[in-house]
């Protein structure tokens, strides 16, 4: 029998393209004004490069040339690739805060991509909320997605020193504050710091982000570390043009790589690299848009326990471009491999397993063997108690081990003017063990939840060496921070979360071990603070301020709107003409 005709595979933009009459007319003729065709309308499948690039994004500015790589390997693998920007959301510049906008940006890549004849798509991301806002948007209309980042920079360096974005600011920073550091040597090493394109080289926010993407299979093997400039970026970014391709083809979509084990394998790779406290309220807003259960607890009981291997700043000494040179993350997976689901799959085709197959560590400094971790305990602790009864987070290898158990006396500032306004008055009542509490930086209270939560010390503990004191906010801090910081109290004070009702002599005891957070003030006191407490004034009386402030869930839930929760299909919609 002769064999049958083999019927040609259809995708998505052929309801755009392929279309008799001015329904397909129109499509065409617009984008032949451009040059394109005849080879778009052929049915081959159409890639959506999704660019944060921005000059007001200075970690992402080199996107538009990754991009060229990308579109190459599309090209080579018999796509089509059209290139179409979305909000860029760049740390150093956004106020009050990136991660207002977070969600945002991820409506813009979600509708842009559903709007559109896109079959899969590449997400180019680098700085921080890039990275969430682009898979959880591509999530919530599960199309077949790949992320590729910008990677990190070069490693600063400054008179014989080498600097971590971030960290050494704060260092730097408490230098100049009292006087250790002038003016001049200042601004010199703001210049020695940030030498090459790419996002910061210290496993912050950026890096975490780029490496659990990496853990969870959704971007290539060594896409968190390989540096921005380096020209093996180039060669990732287009063998996933190739990759996205094969996805499409295969009608591998988001969800089937992002699935639990995946997510659950970020949470243990995000213990072992140490990684960013802002990665818990990425990933629930993410497994909140794939459908996926997950919640704090989850982060406790998996990653809590794993102990820290990667010895980057800030819990440790190096930088990306040392762990680039260590062998990446296949090669710290490979040491975590038993606490790991190696049957998970990769958008590569491979398992996590397979991947790992072949990994070496070329230098145990950077990537410590097991028996000689950086911290015995690297991943992020989820305390509760009467202060936080939805939970709070806390990052133990960048705390002080004498500070995990600690009773000291509460020393409030209701706001970030207040703390600024006060906390290096001469004459400030505050001692080494007085817990610093700050309110009002929650995703309501400020809006977004600033990474204000590790709260610069007062300078006359500082100028008497004290280096490390327990502080306690609704907000965030930065994944290059480091301190016994405890983050996320959740529900945040300006919703009347408990925090709202902590008063300045009020005793506070944080128990690590026994993952607890507690307000030592009898109940009844407390119903009577809450009795006097005065509702927080709005924010915003329109916009888009007013719709986050109005629809933004607690950081339990991960700063998620409500009505973006879940995904819905891509499926063909009403005609524009
Ligand atoms: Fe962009 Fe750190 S400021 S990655």
């Amino acid at each position: 029998m002769p064999d049958k005709p083999k019927m040609k595979q259809s995708f998505r933009s052929a309801e755009w393209f392929g279309r008799e009459g001015k329904y397909g007319f129109i499509p065409r003729s617009w984008m032949r004004g451009q040059g394109f065709g005849p080879e778009l309308f052929d049915g081959r499948p159409v890639i959506g490069i999704c660019n944060t690039w921005s000059e007001l994004n200075p970690c992402n500015r080199h996107l538009r040339e990754l991009a060229e790589y990308v579109k190459r390997g599309v090209l080579l693998a018999g796509g089509y690739p059209l290139e179409f920007p979305v909000m860029s959301l760049g740390e150093p510049l956004m106020r009050p805060t990136t991660m207002m906008f977070r969600n945002l940006a991820s409506m813009e890549v979600e509708e842009t991509i559903r709007a559109n004849p896109i079959d899969g798509v590449v997400l180019l991301a680098g700085c921080d909320k890039t990275t969430p806002a682009l898979l959880m948007g591509a999530a919530s209309c599960d199309i077949p997605s790949i992320l590729v980042s910008g990677g990190p920079m070069l490693n600063g360096r400054f008179r014989g020193r080498e600097l971590g974005s971030g960290t050494d600011v704060f260092h730097f920073d408490e230098e100049y504050r009292t006087g250790r550091l002038s003016k001049a040597d200042y601004e010199e090493a703001e210049a020695a710091m940030s030498r090459s394109a790419g996002s910061c080289m210290t496993m912050g926010t950026a890096s975490t982000m780029a490496s659990l993407a990496e853990a969870m299979g959704i971007a290539l093997p060594l896409n968190g570390a390989i540096p921005a400039v380096d020209a093996r970026r180039r060669r990732l970014a287009e063998q996933a043009g190739h990759c996205i391709v094969s996805l499409v083809r295969g009608g591998v979509t988001i969800s089937k790589i992002l699935t639990r084990a995946a997510l659950e394998n970020a949470i243990v790779v995000n213990g072992a690299i140490g990684g960013s406290t802002n990665a818990v309220v990425h990933l629930l807003a993410l497994a909140g848009r794939l459908g996926v259960p997950l919640t704090l607890d989850d982060w406790d009981r998996l990653g809590a326990g794993v102990p820290c291997l990667v010895d980057l700043k800030p819990s440790g000494r190096f930088l990306m471009e040392d762990f680039y040179y260590a062998g990446g993350l296949p090669a710290l997976m490979k040491r975590i491999a038993p606490r790991l689901c190696l049957s998970a799959p990769t958008v590569e085709g491979a398992t996590i397993g397979e991947r790992l197959i072949g990994a070496e560590c070329y230098n145990d400094e950077v990537i410590r063997p097991l028996e000689h971790p950086v911290a015995e305990q690297g991943g992020i602790v989820v305390l509760r108690g009467n202060l936080a009864p939805e939970g709070a987070v806390l990052k133990p290898s960048a705390a002080s081990p004498r500070l995990m158990n600690h009773r000291g006396k509460a020393l409030v500032f209701e706001t970030v003017d207040d703390y600024r306004a006060r906390i290096d008055d001469p004459d400030l009542p505050v001692e080494e063990n007085s817990v610093l509490v700050l309110k009002s930086v929650g995703p309501v209270g400020y809006p977004g939840m600033p990474e204000v939560g590790n709260l610069v010390l007062p300078a006359k503990l500082v100028a008497r060496g004290v280096t490390d004191m327990v502080r306690i906010s609704d907000g965030r801090m930065s994944g290059t921070a480091y301190g016994t910081v405890v983050l996320h109290v959740s529900p945040e004070s300006a919703v009347g979360g408990p925090l709202a009702l902590v008063r300045t002599g009020d005793e506070i005891v944080l128990d690590v071990a026994g993952r607890r957070l507690d307000l030592l003030v009898g109940d009844d006191e407390l119903s009577r603070r809450r009795a006097e407490l005065k509702p927080a004034e709005p924010h915003f009386d329109r916009g888009y301020g007013a719709m986050f402030t109005g629809s933004v869930q607690q950081a339990h839930l991960g700063v998620d709107f409500e009505f973006l929760v879940g995904k819905s299909e891509l499926k063909r919609s009403q005609e524009s003409f």
